[in-house]
């Protein structure tokens, strides 16, 4: 499809109505316990790892100290098995007494003194996954007020032990419950993934009616496969997929496992970029007192966040799938701009991709060009034939700007730019045109 073309159903697909209760315009990001720490609760013989008090302090400390929160990580989220196996006396939830033992408002207390945001946990259906107490329908009501008595601020709604018909209920309900309560919470909703994901089964128009946010596909783990599991089901179905997508309403892949055990350094950037095409929620699941330099600089990369924090929320696409095995993603931006992700499902070494900007259906002009992982800078005139040098299951990212009309003395000024080679290469000194 023509950019423009593009822009204007985007646009018109954006204006469709969000959840209205003012919260999660761009993407959600923090910290999510579950990839990571799963429903570790033998404190006893795994003190640090466990799912206890403890963890979600020293998470918030790491959020708050080492320059996550000034990037916008700043929801510290329990997953399972957070609860006590029994309700109280008022029927109402209540922490696990020995690994909560402030329960959750002295938590959230914690948290919003650091202006960071907590988020919580539960089911729709008889249980949770993890065998806790579930949220029947007979339930909604009281549990919702009961995380915003405990001012929670996110909801992750999950859907084991429930049928279809039930959940059909229960998520709209809950929506309505929250929004009761006169809290804003951020609601994410698992029910898609429940359903396949995809219509009929799955309405998108009524799920960005109710939920900010929900997850449309199987749970991430920690390896490559996985990754690539999940990025090829939602680019497969990415015309059903980008429409739903808007400030206030995303869809979530899941968390991100960089800075876990099982992606290299160049299947994190990957992990990163593409989440920033799709416009993803940037759940980390990893150990922050314990990261690498290597998985923080990329997670915190400014300029990635960035492209995923862009305002107008427009998910972005694939636009290309070469025989190659290279494919390209974009995603348009505010001020005119967009992203491009160059990608290699190559294994072998990296691959010498040649293309232009008029191929990737740029309009005529001139580009200036941020490389966002190497920083280097350049200007491409849409008809000129570049190289990008893409590692195996590595990303480039460029950023960018809006076109600018050819000055053709100055462009030309350098001789014969139509065969300069542009090379990914960290340590190679690519070619600035003008
Ligand atoms: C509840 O819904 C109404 C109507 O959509 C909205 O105006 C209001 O801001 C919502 N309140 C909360 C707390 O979500
Ligand atoms: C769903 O579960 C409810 C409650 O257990 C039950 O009454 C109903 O028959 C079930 N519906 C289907 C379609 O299985
Ligand atoms: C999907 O949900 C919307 C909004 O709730 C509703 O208007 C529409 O009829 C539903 N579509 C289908 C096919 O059920």
């Amino acid at each position: 499809m023509h950019l423009a073309v593009f822009l204007l159903a985007s646009v018109l697909s954006a204006a469709t109505f969000a959840l209205d209760n003012g919260v999660m315009r761009t993407p959600p990001m923090g910290w999510l316990a579950w990839e990571r720490f799963r429903c570790d609760i033998d404190c006893k013989n795994d003190p640090k790892n466990c799912i206890r008090q403890n963890l979600f302090i020293d998470m918030a400390d790491r959020l708050s100290e080492d320059g996550w929160r000034e990037l916008g990580y700043v929801y510290v989220n329990i997953d399972d098995c957070w609860s006590s196996m029994e309700r109280d006396e008022n029927g109402r939830l209540q922490a696990d007494p020995k690994r909560f033992p402030g329960g959750i408002p002295k938590l959230s207390r914690y948290l919003h003194d650091r202006g960071l945001k907590l988020g919580i946990y539960g089911d729709m259906g008889t249980h949770t996954c993890g065998g806790y107490p579930g949220t029947t329908l007979d339930k909604i009501e009281i549990d919702a007020q009961t995380f915003a008595d405990w001012e929670v601020d996110m909801f992750k709604f999950d859907g084991c032990y429930s049928n279809a018909t039930e959940q059909a209920k229960g998520y709209p309900l809950m929506s309505k419950a929250l929004n009761a309560t006169g809290r804003p919470i951020g609601y994410s909703c698992s029910w898609p993934a429940y359903q396949g994901g995809l219509p009929p089964k799955v309405n998108y128009t009524q799920l960005g009616e109710i939920c900010n946010l929900w997850r449309n596909y199987g749970d991430i783990q920690d390896s490559w496969d996985s990754v690539l599991n999940i990025l090829e089901w939602f680019f497969e179905n990415q015309d059903v997929l980008i429409p739903a997508a808007g400030p206030g309403r995303w869809n979530d892949p899941d968390m991100l496992v960089i800075g876990d055990f099982g992606l290299s350094k160049d299947q994190s950037r990957s992990q990163m970029a593409l989440w920033a095409i799709m416009a993803a929620p940037l759940f980390m699941s990893n150990d922050l007192r314990t990261i690498s330099s290597e998985a923080r600089s990329i997670l915190q990369n400014k300029m990635v966040i960035s492209i995923n924090q862009d305002p107008m929320g427009i998910q972005g696409r694939r636009l290309v799938k070469e025989k190659s095995n290279i494919e390209v993603f974009w995603r348009p931006l505010s001020s005119d701009a967009s992203a491009l992700v160059f990608f290699s499902r190559r294994t072998d070494m990296p691959y010498r991709y040649q293309t232009s900007l008029s191929k990737l259906n740029y309009t005529t002009g001139s580009y200036k060009i941020y490389d966002v992982f190497t920083d280097k800078t350049m200007i491409l005139k849409d008809s000129t034939n570049f190289v990008v040098s893409v590692n195996p299951t590595g990303v480039v990212m460029w950023y960018v700007s809006a076109p600018s009309k050819l000055n053709r003395r100055q462009f030309y000024r350098g001789g014969n730019v139509q065969d300069s080679v542009y090379t990914g290469d960290e340590n190679a000194n690519p070619r600035v045109f003008l």
